[in-house]
């Protein structure tokens, strides 16, 4: 299926041949990250951001800027007249009549479909709730295809709270698109929801379950660590229960693969030490960078 005019809301909604047409554009774009590429001059990407976020936005802003784009939106919803009480559907409602493109995040599961659903503008999904980032997850797996140069056959280790980690939800998904095996790392009480294992299951995702590192490590050729997502708990006391229960150090490290990549989403809190940046497996700021290319990709496909 062609990328132009189309919504990204889902990882559900791409296919491994979208991806890899996605991927060849990104690698292209790579050479354009700097020296920018003018060829979506005169379009407009809205921001609607109602939820925080550094990389995700200013990746958006900068690869849109690249392409000789403009970009018009907010970063927050103070300041904007949703103040004033108005609808998430009369704010999509504008800014579908001001720009090209919307780029929406939102702390609410299924924010994005419905701004699909309201918008004549492809929608483009920065993140809704715990469930879905797939934007991420197309950075997330560029990384891996970038520095490993294949995602087939690979061991992935999947580190932290699988519950209520957007980006994992949406990995996951999008793994489950090649032929991979994934050690699932965490507290019993973090592991992803059932509906998403039973979905990448359906898909042959092959998985395995532990909860401590050291049963996993040493097979593993990609380490993906997360945060706690505690913003997402519903009860403080469950995340009192799980706080700290995992953190990555240099030392926590000694028995991986020489050539094993960790790679994290960022923010990181204290699950994610900063002596492992030091080390010859840190590729988590290489895989920010790669942001940008991978957004300007998707921002022309979608666009052109
Ligand atoms: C993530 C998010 O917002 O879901 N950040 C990001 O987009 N890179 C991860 C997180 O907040 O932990």
């Amino acid at each position: 299926m062609s990328w132009r005019g189309r919504d990204v809301v889902s990882m559900r909604d791409f296919s491994r041949g979208d991806l890899e047409v996605l991927f060849e554009r990104a690698r292209e774009m790579e050479r354009y990250a700097r020296s920018g590429l003018d060829v979506l001059r005169g379009r407009v990407m809205a921001v609607a951001f109602f939820e925080p976020s550094t990389r995700t936005r200013l990746s958006f802003e900068t690869a849109m800027k690249r392409l000789g784009g403009e970009v018009v939106g907010f970063s927050s919803a103070e300041g904007t007249s949703v103040e004033k009480g108005e609808t998430f559907s009369d704010t999509i409602r504008m800014l579908d009549a001001y720009a090209d493109v919307i780029v929406v995040r939102h702390r609410l599961e299924g924010a994005a479909r419905l701004a699909a659903e309201i918008a004549q503008s492809p929608v483009v999904n920065a993140g809704d709730g715990s469930f879905n980032h797939p934007t991420q997850a197309m950075l997330d797996l560029y990384t891996i295809w970038r520095e490993k140069g294949r995602i087939d056959g690979l061991k992935i280790g999947i580190m932290g709270d699988l519950k209520y980690a957007r980006t994992v939800n949406s990995l996951l998904e999008g793994l489950s698109l090649f032929d991979v095996e994934i050690a699932l790392i965490s507290p019993e009480f973090l592991r992803p929801r059932q509906e998403t294992l039973d979905y990448v299951q359906s898909r042959g995702l092959r998985l395995r379950a532990y909860t401590r590192l050291e049963e996993a490590l040493g097979e593993l050729d990609v380490l993906y660590v997360v945060r706690i997502q505690k913003e997402r708990f519903l009860d403080p006391l469950e995340f009192e229960r799980v706080k700290g229960s995992y953190k990555l150090t240099a030392e926590s490290l000694r028995g991986a693969k020489d050539d094993l990549i960790v790679l994290h989403p960022l923010p990181r809190v204290d699950e994610l030490d900063a002596s492992v940046d030091r080390t010859r497996h840190a590729a988590y700021f290489r895989q920010a960078a790669y942001g940008v290319p991978l957004r300007m990709a998707l921002l022309s496909l979608v666009l052109s």
